[in-house]
């Protein structure tokens, strides 16, 4: 069946006190109206439309995809206000979904299910809520046939006390729209035309009403507050660490632990508390990443430990390494097997070999290391000229001793030894030991400066 889904986009979001749309809040590290937009995509919308109302500018270049559409509502009368600005825009698909913004959990499959149900008739999505205080509720006759939805504001007293609630979630045939939505009144205590009073008039024009209670009330739950942004955040992540939990993977405490891309494991993976993963990660058997790490776009081989306060972005790590505490990866970093990179070693653009070692601040930029290479303490990578990088090459087998410069472009040959203190300026021939000429005085009578006496 084709359909399309318009997001209603356009509330203020008062309550959460803030100059950014609200629907461009983060869960997850990515705006709430992706996470609706990406639901739309699993379900194979054909065209999505976005109701915006402030800040236009920032949510199209929050979104992209030839599938977008857009209208602006200025001023906000109402969700059903709200749908009539979208008319304009949208395709001959016969079936329209109206999603909201602000409410970034449903899931792709209870979408599916609605549509299933609405056949092209009108579908709502509803749930049952101990607390359904400031939503719509849902009206059924004896024989349990949906005849309407009522706002709180305007209940009888009668009606506050029905806990099926309108989560806001509906199909409806989109060539009725065209005559359902310029019949709507605002003659209701808040002065506004709601979307729910297309219900009555699918009644009267008897197309078919469904009420479909969704199967978990956390993917309903919309964002009006930062408080309930933050519930949502949790629950988001408590459902990401469950299903990595079912898969095998050890999380210490899946209470500390923060999911902001997709995470791939392997067998006996081991995550400490406080790490957190941004876009693509792959972690492969037996890996454990210690506490308070952050990972982002990185692929670790079986069995590599990273110890805690670590920071991995863009990196490939290979097999039995050992990286951190401490330890600052960058983009396009590659590490063989079995190598070790120690506590505040930053590495960027570079190879390094198996079995290469850099334990202790240093700062390897640009460069190809090889195998077997010991890089000392305070080794440092002169890679910038101030206009321009250069590559460093260190080959199999070379030992670097602490404290040393290499000024790229440079190669240390296979085999050589650096002296500490090693000014490497030019390219060094295989083996043997490089130091800069250099010499040691003592001066007996030197007299180190010393504060003035206090008075
Ligand atoms: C609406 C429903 C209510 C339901 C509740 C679920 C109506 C009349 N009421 O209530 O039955 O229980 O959602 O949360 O539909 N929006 C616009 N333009 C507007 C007004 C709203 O785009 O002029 C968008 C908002 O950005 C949001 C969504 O519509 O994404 C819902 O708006 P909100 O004000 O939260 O809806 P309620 O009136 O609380
Ligand atoms: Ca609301």
């Amino acid at each position: 069946m084709r359909f399309q889904v318009v997001i209603l986009a356009a509330g203020q979001g008062k309550r959460m006190h803030s100059d950014l749309p609200k629907v461009l809040h983060t869960l997850a590290g990515r705006p709430l109206i992706a996470h609706v937009v990406a639901a739309a995509r699993a379900i194979a919308a054909e065209q999505i439309c976005v109701v915006y109302g402030h800040g236009g500018d920032q949510v199209k270049a929050a979104l992209s995809g030839k599938d977008l559409a857009y209208a602006l509502q200025a001023p906000q009368l109402g969700t059903g206000h709200a749908l009539q600005q979208a008319l304009p825009r949208l395709t001959k698909a016969p079936v329209t979904l109206v999603l909201y913004g602000d409410v970034p959990l449903v899931r792709a499959a209870t979408l599916q299910t609605l549509l299933d149900a609405a056949a092209e008739g009108v579908a709502v999505l509803t749930a049952d809520l101990d607390d359904p205080s400031g939503y719509g509720r849902i009206l059924r006759n004896k024989a349990g046939r949906m005849t309407g939805i009522v706002e709180q504001n305007d209940a009888t007293a009668a009606q506050r006390r029905i806990h099926e609630i309108n989560t806001g979630i509906m199909t409806l045939p989109t060539a009725r729209l065209g005559r359902w939505l310029p019949k709507l009144q605002n003659s209701n205590t808040q002065h506004e035309y709601y979307l729910t009073d297309v219900i009555a008039l699918a009644i009267k024009d008897r197309v078919p009403v469904v009420g479909i209670k969704a199967a978990d009330n956390s993917e309903i739950q919309g964002v009006n507050s930062r408080a309930q942004l933050a519930q949502l955040e949790r629950a988001y992540q408590w459902q990401q660490a469950a299903q990595l939990l079912d898969q095998g993977v050890t999380l210490v405490d899946p209470l500390r632990f923060d999911m902001r891309g997709a995470l791939r494991c392997g067998r006996d993976v081991h995550i400490d508390v406080n790490c957190v993963f941004e876009g693509d990660i792959e972690l492969a058997d037996g890996v454990s990443i210690g506490a308070n790490c952050v990972l982002k776009d990185v692929t670790i081989g079986p069995g590599t430990r990273i110890e805690p306060f670590s920071h991995l972005d863009g990196a490939e790590i290979g097999a039995k390494c050992r990286i951190g505490p401490y330890a600052r990866l960058r983009p396009g970093t590659r590490l063989a097997t079995e190598v070790h990179i120690g506590n505040f070693v930053e590495i960027k653009a570079s190879e390094i070999g198996a079995s290469s070692k850099a334990n202790h601040l240093s700062y390897v930029g640009d460069s190809t290391v090889g195998r077997n290479v010991n890089i000392g303490a305070g080794t440092i990578t002169c890679n910038y000229d101030g206009a321009n990088k250069h590559r460093t090459v260190i080959e199999d087998d070379v030992h670097i001793g602490s404290d040393v410069q290499l000024v790229a472009p440079v190669r240390v040959a296979r085999g050589a030894t650096v002296g500490a203190g090693t000014t490497v300026w030019k390219d060094t021939p295989s083996g043997g030991l490089i130091i800069n000429a250099r010499t040691q005085e003592h001066r007996p009578d030197w007299q180190r400066p010393r504060k003035p006496a206090r008075k």
